[in-house]
């Protein structure tokens, strides 16, 4: 990892680069308060940093509080965190109903859903809000950072922070750099990870960087063995948790994940790299049609409906 930072060092920096003033990261903004967004407030939080989340609407950021109050009370009850690193990290959180609220943070984590029009709107709503200085980060999973950044009026302070799900347990954080990222804010968003005890894999910016480049068309692999019959529901599950010792099975981990984000995926995957190899599951586009997402919308290859999950094929 730092010969990757020192490489990096090697490239000439502008001398306006050179000259500005790091400031340490101490507040942090993050829209959206869904999976991704609450899972980031909640190690941000414990990291010992302030979080704003703004979402649509304040019951969005109560789901997302009491999410992370549970989650938080996880780890006391495991013995991970105290309960006043629960308390204190708690207290640290609060609601920005505008992006106003964002006036005074270092840093806004965009942890919207994965859909280019919904993130760039975003993005121009957000920054006439920001301090110059501030470092606007993407967890987008697959996006093109350099192309979300040429939205803002920041694409050198722009970065992809790609965290895992869910964020409290995945130890990874992959970040991306665009065309125009400069060095110091490669650095700012380094340390900052680094303060929140993940590992970082860099990865370049092409569709889906690596961590879905590689899992997403395992799991849309699993949706053809499904749709062509090779095996249900349970056995392709039973056969990749005991056969390839996964925490999950390839049809849990896309109800985990959700299927519209699967599918947004392997869509950007099949156009950004224009090979058929990356063609998503006509079955997971029925699914996703259904409005059967997963494990959000209490339906996806399982039925969460009931006591226990129940296969849906
Ligand atoms: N917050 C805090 N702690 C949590 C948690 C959360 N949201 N979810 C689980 N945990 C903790 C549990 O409390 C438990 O802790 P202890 O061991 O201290 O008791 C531990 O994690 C294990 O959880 P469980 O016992 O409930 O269940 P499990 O053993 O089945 O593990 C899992 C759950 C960690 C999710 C595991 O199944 C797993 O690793 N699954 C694979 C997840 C994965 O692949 N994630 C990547 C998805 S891809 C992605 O994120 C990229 C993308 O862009 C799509």
């Amino acid at each position: 990892m730092d010969d990757i930072v020192e490489g990096s060092k090697l490239r000439a920096e502008s001398k306006s680069e050179q000259e500005r003033k790091v400031e340490p990261i101490s507040k942090v903004g993050i829209v959206g308060g869904g999976q991704m967004g609450s899972g980031i407030a909640h190690v941000v939080a414990l990291g010992g940093y302030d979080v704003a989340i703004n979402d649509i609407a304040k019951e969005r950021f109560d789901s997302a509080l009491a999410a992370i109050t549970k989650n938080m009370s996880r780890q006391v009850s495991s013995g991970k965190i105290s309960e006043e690193d629960r308390d204190k990290a708690l207290s640290r959180i609060s609601f920005a109903e505008t992006f106003q609220d964002f006036s005074d943070v270092d840093l806004v984590v965009e942890a919207a859903t994965e859909d280019e029009t919904v993130k760039r709107k975003i993005f121009v709503a957000v920054c006439p809000f920001l301090k110059p200085d501030a470092v606007l980060a993407t967890n987008t999973s697959s996006i093109s950072i350099t192309r979300l950044a040429a939205t803002t009026d920041r694409p050198e302070r722009f970065i992809g922070m790609h965290f895992m799900n869910p964020v409290p347990v995945m130890e990874l954080v992959e970040m991306i750099r665009g065309i125009a990222t400069d060095d110091v804010t490669f650095t700012r968003a380094k340390d900052f990870v680094d303060t929140l005890h993940k590992t970082i894999a860099v990865s370049e910016d092409f569709p889906a960087f690596m961590v879905n480049r590689i899992l997403l068309p395992m799991i849309n692999e699993a949706v053809y063995t499904l749709y062509e019959g090779v095996g249900s529901v349970d056995a392709i599950d039973t056969a990749m948790r005991l056969g390839a010792h996964h925490p999950m099975g390839p049809l849990q981990l896309a109800d985990f994940i959700g299927l519209d984000t699967c599918l947004s995926i392997m869509q950007v995957l099949y156009e950004g790299l224009a090979d058929s190899k990356y063609r998503p599951c006509p079955l997971l586009v029925k699914y996703v049609e259904a409005g059967w997402l997963g494990r959000k919308t209490k339906r996806g290859f399982y039925d969460y409906r009931g006591e226990s999950p129940m296969p849906t094929r």
